[in-house]
């Protein structure tokens, strides 16, 4: 057989579903697994969304669509930045996708040349996509660490260090995976009078969960003087209105909507039917659903930080949004006798039942922070108080 080629042996993957996997063979042999490891939300899509594309099909909506997405998703979209974001964006200015992800992609290969010394900075920890994508399209990565005594935000000075002319894009992501950090405003002008000066440097601005900010209104990089231009607002309907599964996301860039609307056509043709329509109604439809998901997840947030504070060895910041908790474990680790975040993983799933995530499907672990782990409260709260005292019981046991 004849070698694979050296892009999809660069081509990195998303961790989460590995350890899904050992979940599932658990599961399968009848261990009992409180999971904290996925990034959906636990509820189910809200019955007008659901109700739409029905109708979609019953109207029959079957066919393809032009690859940017119908008329009435990129119109629907156009408002809910514009109204979201504070910025003016144009319908013809917006690309539907099969998801959000896919605009990670098309972003690098529309901005960066193979083996061309283009540099891209992402956070790090963050999305594992981010570099994984950079990496197969030969583009260089360049992380920029993010300091948990910044609330997960990073140094600004750090930032300037890493830019330089061959840096031609930046990746944020408010509110973060993993860590849930959130982007002052003034941190994103900051941000901002980094990148003015470079003509070449775009933004991609990840805010799949600008949807679930807890503390204030969500703020956008493209809401910066100067910073719509070159900035790709990236969203999705996956996480504000529970729709993981109906891979519909949308990308907003004037001078780069063609260029996504070409990768479209070369991959997916165009996102499905009639969970177009689907969308439509969540963005134009009633918001107390998505509402109210969101004050869940905020108790849930306040619940889980809480409890594991009370946890032998685990620190934990309070983050500012998204569905995530990543906290400190350093203690922990020592007290179990555990060399890292890893091995302590491993121990709460096959030991105590718990599945979460760690440093290493994250990044480079960030050495002067400590040992992380990462929790998805997107689970019941009977789910979360079982999952805290499964992890009090371990330390208990386990501390030497
Ligand atoms: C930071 C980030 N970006 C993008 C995505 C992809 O979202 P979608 O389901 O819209 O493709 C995720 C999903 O977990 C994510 O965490």
């Amino acid at each position: 057989m004849g070698e694979l080629s050296k892009r999809t042996r660069d081509l990195g993957t998303e961790n989460a579903f590995v350890v899904l996997g050992d979940v599932n063979q658990l599961l399968a042999k009848g261990e009992k697994i409180i999971s904290f490891c996925i990034g959906q939300p636990d509820f189910p899509t809200p019955d007008n969304i659901c109700n739409a594309a029905i109708q979609a099909i019953r109207d029959g909506h079957h066919g393809y669509t032009p690859s940017p997405g119908i008329p009435e998703i990129r119109e629907a979209v156009a408002k809910f930045y514009t109204r979201t974001r504070g910025v003016q964006v144009n319908a013809e200015d917006v690309v539907v996708g099969c998801g959000g992800k896919p605009f990670i992609g098309y972003a690098v290969l529309s901005l960066t040349d193979y083996n061309a010394g283009h540099e891209v900075i992402y956070p790090n920890p963050g999305f594992p996509i981010y570099k994984s994508q950079v990496k197969a399209h030969g583009a260089v990565p360049v992380e920029l660490n993010l300091r948990e005594s910044k609330g997960f935000v990073f140094d600004l000075d750090d930032l300037k260090s890493k830019v330089n002319g061959n840096t031609r894009l930046l990746i944020l992501c408010s509110p973060g995976n993993p860590t849930g950090g959130v982007l002052s405003k003034e941190e994103l002008a900051g941000i901002a009078d980094i990148v003015r000066p470079y003509e070449n440097l775009w933004i991609y601005s990840d805010e799949v969960y600008s949807g679930l900010v807890y503390d204030g209104e969500f703020q956008s990089i493209s809401a910066m003087p100067g910073m719509q231009e070159r900035t790709i607002i990236a969203d999705s309907a996956s996480k504000t209105f529970a729709m993981t599964g109906w891979r519909i996301g949308y990308a907003a860039n004037k001078a780069l909507a063609p260029a996504f609307t070409r990768w479209v056509t070369n991959t997916d043709s165009c996102p499905a039917h009639p969970n177009q329509w689907a969308v439509v109604e969540a963005l134009n439809g009633p918001q107390d659903k998505p509402l109210e998901m969101r004050d869940i997840f905020l108790q849930r947030r306040d619940k889980i930080v809480d409890g594991l504070n009370q946890v032998p060895g685990f620190q934990c910041l309070k983050p500012g949004g998204a569905f995530y908790v990543w906290p400190n474990v350093t203690e922990a680790c020592k007290m179990v006798g555990a060399e890292n975040s890893e091995e302590l993983r491993k121990r709460l799933l096959y030991e105590a039942g718990v599945a979460v995530l760690a440093d290493v499907h994250f990044g480079t672990p960030v050495v002067k922070d400590g040992w992380h782990i990462r929790f998805s409260y997107a689970s019941s709260f009977e789910a979360i108080e079982a999952g805290l005292q499964k992890l009090q019981d371990f330390m208990k046991k386990n501390t030497r």
